[in-house]
């Protein structure tokens, strides 16, 4: 078995299910020291159970929580190499439905959460001269729907802030990339079906809205994470990698390749 991670440091925001918590399964399989970082007590329990990690609750929120699982992380491992800024929540509601407490929810977790973890995990790296940053934006940093104002800002901004990381981290030897996931097969996509009215339809029309025509499963997003996080990544930095299945490159002027009904 490779160890592409043995003896690495790795912390995984949002590590309780979905994405964040395939991704935790791989890192640990691959030797990492994994913290899954969540409010999601049970799940993140049960998760770092699962691959002999750590659990710790954090809201992504919280400054000063966020800070202490990056310091404590370094106090019993002695450094920190590899953040996966992943945790995220869903929204769908035009702009004009969303109120201002919405939206600070959205941008509170999906953008603020993120530059609070990368902002630790960043003054550690810098310090230790290494370490490799990945965080989970979406293909709506790029191009959206009309019902996905706030997920979109917040995306997009993530996607920003991880160019502003990269041109920050290089002197240092940190490597900050983002990861542009297709509709994912997750707690939160079935969320949002079950929000339809026919929930087993809109899992398929996503699906086939990808060339690749079938939803992507978590763990093909974890292996692109250990990639841009791995040694085989060494001169990638400031980029985001689509794992859409084709997604982007579709133009929206025929059925996509695979689409049925
Ligand atoms: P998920 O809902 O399964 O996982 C998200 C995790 O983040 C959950 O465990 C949740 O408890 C945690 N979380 C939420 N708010 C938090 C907070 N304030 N502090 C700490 N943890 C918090 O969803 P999924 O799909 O695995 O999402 C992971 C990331 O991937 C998110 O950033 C999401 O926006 C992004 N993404 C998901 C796609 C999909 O189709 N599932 C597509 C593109 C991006």
């Amino acid at each position: 078995m490779s160890e592409r991670f043995a003896e690495r440091v790795v912390l995984v925001t949002g590590g309780a299910t979905g994405i964040g918590a395939a991704s935790a399964r791989a890192f640990a399989r691959e030797g990492a020291r994994v913290t899954v970082v969540d409010v999601n007590d049970a799940d993140g329990e049960a998760t770092a159970v699962e691959i002999g990690g750590r659990f710790r609750h954090v809201d992504v929120r919280d400054e000063d929580a966020v800070r202490d699982a990056v310091e404590e992380a370094v106090r019993d491992f002695g450094r920190l190499d590899v953040l996966l800024a992943n945790a995220g929540i869903e929204w769908t509601k035009r702009i004009v439905d969303t109120t201002l407490e919405e939206w600070e929810r959205v941008i509170g977790v999906n953008l603020t959460g993120v530059y609070l973890c990368c902002r630790f995990a960043l003054m550690q790296m810098v310090k230790q001269g290494s370490g490799a940053i990945v965080v989970t934006a979406s293909p709506h940093a790029l191009m959206t729907v009309p019902d996905a104002g706030a997920y979109a800002a917040s995306k997009g901004g993530v996607l920003a802030l991880t160019k502003a990381l990269a041109l920050e981290g290089a002197p240092h030897g940190v490597r900050a990339n983002a990861l542009l996931p297709g509709s994912t097969d997750t707690p939160m996509l079935r969320r949002e079906a079950e929000a339809s009215s026919d929930p087993e339809r809109m899992v398929r029309l996503w699906g086939s809205a990808h060339p690749i025509a079938r939803l992507c499963r978590p763990e093909e997003v974890a292996e692109a994470a250990l990639f841009l996080a791995s040694d085989a990544a060494s001169f990638v930095t400031g980029s985001a990698l689509a794992v859409e299945g084709g997604l982007l490159a579709s133009l929206p002027s025929g059925p996509p390749v695979g689409y049925t009904d």
